[in-house]
């Protein structure tokens, strides 16, 4: 029987974060070439989003390609571009039908012309969906992004449009490229590795970390539910008592 039913509705994380982790030990254990996992890795994707929008999930951010894969070999770089751009081609239909929003954070313009092109597209004909918010991190990582945000900043205040005691929680969120979204409150890695890896080290500050020895292509919809009941089993504090978290 499918683990949905004891999902507490009542307490769905609105906004998880997923490091898709293990794609390339999936493959090798399938006797097959790196590029082969995250192909497989993209029907994990699917069903996972797909899952995320039937139980009111409003925000996913999966981390697709960080700032550091760009170090991978020329051939697994280009395979990866490749895949992002067919997939979201091929997906964007499917992502209408579901009515789920694609956007996208990350040094984009780093990314080649026809995977930005693809991407923006898509972000385009998505624009109007209600339903979940799917976020690619694509040539993301958090420490860019905090140094972009304290760049546009510094500038600011050198131009004295802000003054440095202006500079609070609210305006360094707004210089972050999730300015548009809440922070996650699950963050899922597969693949038994328990690090952030310069993933959303800001929005994370007081997320649930759920860890899990799958690899990404084996990590389907009832893993999902798993770990959303795994997260509504714990007791966040945010810095606070047992006793005050509790009491009304
Ligand atoms: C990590 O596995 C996975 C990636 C770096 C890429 C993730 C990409 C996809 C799942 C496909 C594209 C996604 C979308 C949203 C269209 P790894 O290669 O680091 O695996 P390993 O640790 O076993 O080597």
């Amino acid at each position: 029987m499918s683990l949905i039913h004891q999902i507490n509705t009542q307490n769905i994380p609105q906004h998880i974060a997923i490091i898709m982790d293990g794609n390339g030990r999936w493959a090798k254990q399938h006797g097959e070439n790196r590029i082969y996992g995250h192909y497989e890795g993209v029907n994990s994707v699917r069903e996972v989003v797909e899952a995320a929008g039937t139980i009111g999930v409003k925000y996913m951010t999966l981390y697709a390609f960080s700032t550091e894969n760009w170090n991978r070999p020329k051939e697994e770089v280009e395979a990866l571009m490749e895949l992002l751009i067919s997939t979201i081609s091929a997906e964007t239909p499917q992502l209408n039908k579901k009515n789920v929003r694609l956007q996208a954070i990350g040094n984009l313009n780093s990314l080649p012309t026809n995977c930005l092109n693809e991407l923006n597209e898509s972000i385009e004909q998505t624009a109007n969906n209600t339903g979940l918010t799917l976020i690619l991190a694509l040539s993301y990582s958090s420490k860019w992004e905090i140094q972009n945000a304290m760049q546009q900043i510094a500038t600011k205040v050198k131009a004295a449009v802000l003054q440095p005691e202006d500079i609070t929680e609210k305006i360094i969120e707004q210089h972050l490229c999730t300015n548009k979204f809440p922070d996650p409150e699950l963050m899922i890695r597969t693949s038994g590795e328990r690090r952030i890896s310069n993933f959303l080290l800001w929005q994370l500050a007081y997320a649930e970390f759920y860890f899990t020895d799958k690899l990404w292509p084996d990590f389907r919809k009832e893993d999902l539910f798993e770990a959303i009941i795994n997260y509504q089993t714990r007791e966040r504090r945010f810095g606070k008592t047992s006793e005050q978290i509790t009491q009304h």
